[in-house]
């Protein structure tokens, strides 16, 4: 038997319905927000990635090469490729740009729960400002996705990778350190950077400083402890219009950097608590990547979501409820009344309706089971008196309820008894 490779996964159905929910309900939002959605290929030259990534994402990427012997990559992350997209055949449309994508993304990572091998992004990037408002709109958007999603337990931090950036930047010069030492503050994996500063004779102030910046957290108050700064006057002014935009539950977290290496500016996260390891349901911030591509510098923010994580996330608060797959499942009786069973399921399809026809010349009772089992709202029986009478009976699977309704009666009695 062929396994699936580790760290994919198979989508039933049933799980299929949850997810496209879920799915369709961020769409929606980003609709609201006025972003319009772009496709763009699940392989790209792999220089899009290695350019600005960071090392993080290039050590977990598939690469292979093609029978032209280019050297290609299935995405990590849909950012780089939205950008090189805008460089080649956007860069005159009029500012801002507002652009969001659903797809899947590939990184070889240790599979676990909420970490898998191909998983799925939602992810939007506004292209062309830089303003606090900006950045303002694409957490409210990103907020209200998640909300929307489902989701009830969720904290939103907002920092500022400038801050810690310029100063690691300016007392590193060592670029491959000063990279290693941001990885760490990431992954708050504060020994392993306490012994870096050790073992590099990296200056021990230095390290209380990062530490101390790292740790403001919490309210908007907290940036009151910072030194003001074009920086810390950004983030003010982004709480500022989050607040108007009704989002006064944002935190602040400075020790932000995030895993991918172009951003410049302000970052969030959004994390789920109850999915312990892997709780980050969210990341983005600002960044530019254009100039490396080719095109001009344009600032932009953006965030993806990780769809996988949010579906995970809103089935552990409560089941994401579905409608059922099928409005009618339509039985023959017998065998004389299956031509006139065909009629009546294409002209409920017909009518918009989700319905199925016994394909398989079950017994009533068998059919009925089937029905019930595959989770349809009503059974039609189609019988000898039923076909004299132009009609058709009409069986309430929830309720075991039946009537006689006329042939030409039942998809507006199904489609009526929806709410
Ligand atoms: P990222 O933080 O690498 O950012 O990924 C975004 C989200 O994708 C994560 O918060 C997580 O929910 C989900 N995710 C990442 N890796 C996995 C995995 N192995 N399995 C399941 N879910 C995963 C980016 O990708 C940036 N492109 C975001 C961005 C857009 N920044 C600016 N614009």
């Amino acid at each position: 038997m062929i396994q699936r490779p580790r760290g994919t996964r198979d989508f039933g159905p049933a799980e299929m319905a949850k997810r496209r929910k879920v799915e369709q309900a961020m769409r929606d939002v980003c609709h609201r927000f006025g972003f319009g959605e772009v496709v763009t290929p699940t392989f790209e030259h792999s220089e899009l990635f290695t350019l600005r990534s960071g090392q993080g994402i290039i050590d977990e990427m598939y690469v292979f090469k093609d029978k032209g012997d280019r050297e290609m990559a299935l995405r990590p992350e849909i950012t780089a490729s939205v950008i090189r997209f805008y460089v080649t055949d956007m860069s005159t449309s009029p500012k801002p740009l507002k652009l969001y994508y659903v797809g899947n993304c590939f990184r070889y990572e240790n599979p676990q729960s909420g970490r898998y091998r191909e998983f799925f992004q939602l992810g939007a990037e506004l292209i062309g400002t830089k303003t606090p408002e900006t950045d303002a709109e694409v957490i409210a958007l990103a907020v209200n996705c998640i909300r929307d999603a489902g989701l009830e337990n969720f904290v939103v931090r907002v920092g500022h990778i400038g801050i810690l950036k310029s100063l690691v930047r300016e007392q590193i010069k060592d670029e491959q350190t000063a990279a290693e030492v941001l990885r760490k503050i990431d992954k708050e994996d504060w020994d392993a950077l306490g012994d870096m500063f050790d073992a590099k004779v990296l200056p021990r102030q230095l390290f209380d400083k990062i530490t101390s910046i790292a740790d403001i957290k919490g309210g908007v108050e907290e940036l009151n402890n910072l030194e003001d700064s074009e920086s810390t006057r950004h983030l003010k002014e982004i709480f500022e219009v989050l607040k108007l935009y009704g989002i006064d539950d944002a935190q602040v977290d400075l020790g932000i950097v995030r895993g991918l290496d172009y951003y410049s500016g302000m970052v969030f996260e959004i994390d789920a608590p109850r999915l312990g390891a892997e709780k980050q349901v969210l990341g983005g911030g600002s960044y530019t990547l254009s100039e490396l591509f080719g095109g001009e510098p344009v600032f932009s923010t953006g965030f993806a979501i990780g769809i996988d994580r949010v579906v995970l996330a809103s089935e552990a608060e409560r089941e994401i409820q579905v409608e059922p797959p099928l409005d009618a499942y339509v039985i023959p009786a017998k065998d004389d009344m299956r031509k006139y069973a065909f009629g009546i399921v294409a002209r409920l399809r017909s009518q918009g309706l989700n319905a199925d026809v016994d394909l398989m010349r079950r017994t009533m009772s068998k059919n009925l089971k089937y029905a019930s089992s595959v989770g349809a709202r009503f059974a039609v029986i189609v019988g000898k008196d039923e076909m004299a009478k132009r009609s058709v009976t009409l069986r309430d699977m929830k309720t075991g309820k039946q009537e006689l309704v006329l042939a030409d009666e039942v998809g507006s009695a199904i489609a009526g008894s929806h709410g």
